[in-house]
């Protein structure tokens, strides 16, 4: 079996905490910048080619060592996941469906030939850690504990192969909205140069190396007031995929046209909850090919009623305006829609847990 299929035997390992002595001071939660701050602790794991994945630890949050040679920082064999930690309002910590996320880590393990994670000690690792940590949950409104899960190539060699070591990691940061705008309306830069992914490639996983790849769009859409670039196909360049940091979907003549996850898109998990919540809606979900001339045609002649984007971190987020071979095109007035809205309240309520989980997507933590 190759060895990236191999799950390690040592399933049931308990994970040591070594508690920090020196706890910092917490940033106020208020307009508080993505991804800036980090909590007390981190938990690490080690595999090493015939142990398996050995040492699960939680230890205080600091800096790690490596060798200049490590083969992640030459050939980007890496993976990362995206996800929350919420605080309800009676104090109660919940993570938003963390199996959906294990898998899919797991499943960009496979593509990049890292050793498969054991689910359990994934789950526990989450637990722990954010228990832990659980005064680093932020309580303002839409505030949240984001949980960056990610795994690296630690073999200090410049051959071109999958490693026999890696390194496992999952470090936590409070957070407010992704976007400065908050919930107002995004405006988005379709692109039409630069591709970000191609069937066959690794646009379906999160590998670091995808988001390297789409930097250089994204700086030329934001130094033109854009927030994020919208993917074309790699092929014909003429379908939609993703927008850099969220799945898009929009509502043409009262029906939800989302693109098809053909292996270049990331199946993201908000997607698929916005999906099973609008078709518990009545709504008519279509997965499919989205043609960029449709669309721009359908915001042209107001058939495209609304349009946003699905992802951990920016949530469902509005889009406004797109811009595509340098002519802008309005969307609803440049307003929040009222079924964007509708998606975010639900989603969010059953996320902070204000209302009830009728989908079984929370798992409480403490
Ligand atoms: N697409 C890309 C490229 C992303 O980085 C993300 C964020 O994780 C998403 C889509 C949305 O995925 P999810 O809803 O699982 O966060
Ligand atoms: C997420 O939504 O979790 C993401 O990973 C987006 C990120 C690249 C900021």
């Amino acid at each position: 079996m190759p060895n990236y299929l191999k799950v390690s035997v040592n399933t049931v390992e308990n994970i040591s905490i070594e508690k920090t002595t020196a706890p910092k001071e917490k940033p106020n939660a208020n307009g508080i910048p993505f991804g800036t701050y980090f909590s007390d602790h981190m938990f690490l794991m080690n595999y090493d080619e015939g142990q398996g994945w050995h040492d699960p630890r939680i230890v205080p949050y600091g800096d790690l060592h490596l060798s200049p040679a490590s083969m992640v920082l030459h050939y980007a064999q890496e993976i990362f996941e995206g996800m929350k930690a919420y605080r309800s309002a009676n104090g109660e910590v919940l993570l938003f469906r963390p199996d959906e996320n294990i898998k899919r880590m797991n499943s960009s393990a496979e593509r990049l030939c890292i050793p498969q994670i054991p689910e359990d000690i994934f789950m526990q690792a989450l637990k722990k850690l954010v228990e832990l940590d659980k005064d680093w949950v932020p309580s303002e409104p839409d505030t949240s504990l984001y949980i960056r899960p990610f795994v690296f190539a630690t073999d200090p060699h410049l051959g071109v192969h999958a490693s026999h070591s890696y390194l496992f990691a999952i470090i936590t940061s409070p957070v407010g909205s992704y976007y400065p705008e908050g919930l107002n309306p995004v405006r988005i830069m379709i692109e039409s140069e630069d591709v970000r992914a191609v069937r066959g490639g690794t646009g379906y996983t999160k590998c670091g190396g995808n988001y390297a790849a789409s930097i250089r769009a994204g700086s030329r859409a934001e130094a033109q007031g854009y927030s994020q670039v919208l993917w074309l196909d790699g092929v014909s360049r003429r379908n939609i995929e993703e927008v850099g940091a969220m799945n898009v979907m929009f509502k043409i003549n009262g029906k939800i046209v989302t693109p098809a996850l053909t292996g270049s898109v990331l199946p993201g998990i908000t997607r698929k909850s916005a999906i099973e919540l609008l078709k518990s809606w009545g709504y008519v979900v279509e997965e499919r090919e989205l043609p960029v001339d449709e669309l721009v045609q359908a915001a042209d002649n107001g058939t495209l009623e609304e349009a946003w984007g699905t992802g951990t971190a920016a949530v469902i987020s509005p889009i406004g305006e797109i811009n595509f071979d340098g002519k802008k095109h309005e969307i609803g007035g440049f307003k929040i829609g009222t079924l964007t809205q509708k998606l975010y309240d639900t989603l969010t309520s059953i996320q902070w847990g204000k209302t009830e989980d009728s989908f079984g997507w929370s798992v409480k933590v403490c």
